[in-house]
């Protein structure tokens, strides 16, 4: 079959049996090894986004298709009326790397969407004596997941006009300190908030605004749950990026690359959070099964292992400097933190230069029409930092070039 049959008979059978909430990719994949994955065709492409910041060990890391096999040979599933090892030893583990400690407490569904309903749950058992506290607060822009409550909590109209009404009780405000002045009192339950908005194109929060948001809530009574669904699990160069800020949270949703592909969310409490919910208020037939919590103990543990959280944070800066020593008219600004990179564009020239990567082998993704994201797994290395620099380049040449033409 010659490849162009093979794409168009692929293309055909997308078009025909998937749901149309998915826009139809342009190339279908087959197989992956470290930071690099291949096409039905053959084709390499070099994959810093990591399946959008999950793939933390790259493709088939030995530590996770060891997990999946042995645990798989032993046991995948058992329902909640049992417990299993593996579970008991993420949770432990969560509690840890969080520093939630001793008083900490972890809940397991199955994304991150999934643990945002469960810190949705969370937030309306926050009450208040008198019943008063029944506004949850999140960032205009922010992004929580598709589900009914992490859509209600998502800050983008435009996601939620379709399907409407929306859960009640959430308000959207500004990314400023001075929004969360006059928005949190006794009212409030809960404040959602991402540490750095990932899917607006990874958008950092002015400074101080984290540290006020602890101090407000805290005075207030309202619950500070930090998404660190995108953030979290070493990305940032803090097992999670409110560690580089120096407070805790009452709760953390985390998802994304705590298994490494393998999909699992988990809610996190900390302190008086923890003593919330009661038994029989939430559950989930998959959450927590041993299957997913085996192979999340054996991602997290190879990071440690590899010293992939401090990684994350030299790797980071031999991008960030790499891109602005690039001099490119088209680059405004880098954003984030670690491995977790925003490059803000002059124009609406995201998508241009995502399909100009693309096609000289480079996965990236343009989560705005003037912003890249930029998120490779864990393990990348310096030479394939230094080549990913090279495709941009090119890609950003050649739209600049195309400008030129039009102009
Ligand atoms: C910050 C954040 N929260 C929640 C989610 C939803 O996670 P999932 O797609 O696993 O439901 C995402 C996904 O992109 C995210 O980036």
């Amino acid at each position: 079959m010659s490849s162009e049959t093979q794409t168009e008979t692929w293309n055909d059978r997308f078009g025909a049996s998937l749901m149309r909430s998915l826009t139809p990719p342009k190339i279908m994949l087959e197989r992956g090894q470290g930071c690099r994955v291949w096409d039905v065709d053959g084709n390499e492409y070099l994959d810093f986004l990591a399946g959008i910041a999950v793939n933390s060990l790259g493709h088939a890391h030995p530590a996770l298709v060891e997990a999946i096999a042995d645990q798989a040979a032993k046991l995948v599933h058992v329902s909640n009326y049992f417990a299993t090892p593996p579970q008991l030893e993420l949770a432990e583990r969560l509690k840890r790397i969080t520093g939630a400690g001793d008083a900490g407490r972890v809940y397991f569904g199955n994304s991150g969407a999934e643990a945002n309903e469960a810190a949705f749950k969370l937030a309306r058992l926050n009450k208040g004596a008198d019943g008063q506290k029944t506004r949850i607060l999140a960032l205009k822009q922010g992004f929580h997941g598709r589900t009914m409550g992490a859509l209600a909590l998502t800050g983008k109209p435009a996601l939620q006009q379709d399907f409407l009404p929306m859960v009640p009780g959430v308000e959207h405000i500004d990314s400023t300190v001075d929004a969360l002045e006059e928005s949190i009192d006794d009212t409030v339950a809960a404040l959602v908030i991402e540490p750095i908005k990932g899917e607006a194109g990874v958008v950092d929060l002015p400074e101080g605004f984290l540290l006020a948001a602890r101090r407000l809530t805290e005075a207030h009574g309202a619950l500070l749950i930090l998404d660190e669904i995108q953030t979290g699990v070493g990305r940032t160069g803090n097992w999670f990026a409110f560690q580089g800020h120096g407070f805790r949270p009452d709760a953390v949703t985390v998802a994304k690359g705590i298994a490494g592909g393998f999909p699992i969310g988990a809610l996190v409490t900390f302190g008086w959070a923890s003593e919330l919910f009661s038994a029989g208020q939430h559950g989930s037939t998959f959450g927590g099964n041993p299957l997913g919590t085996r192979v999340a103990n054996a991602v997290l543990e190879e990071i440690e292992r590899a010293d992939l959280v401090a990684g994350a944070v030299t790797k980071g800066e031999r991008i960030r400097a790499g891109i602005q020593a690039l001099g490119s008219p088209l680059v405004e600004e880098v954003r984030g933190t670690g491995l977790l990179i925003g490059v803000g564009l002059t124009g609406p020239i995201a998508a241009a230069v995502n399909a100009a990567a693309l096609e000289r082998g480079l996965i990236i993704n343009a989560p705005n029409e003037s912003s890249l994201r930029i998120a490779p797994p864990l393990i990348v290395s310096d030479a394939e930092i230094d080549q990913f620099v090279s495709i941009l380049d090119q890609s950003l040449a050649a739209v600049a070039a195309a400008q030129e033409t039009t102009a």
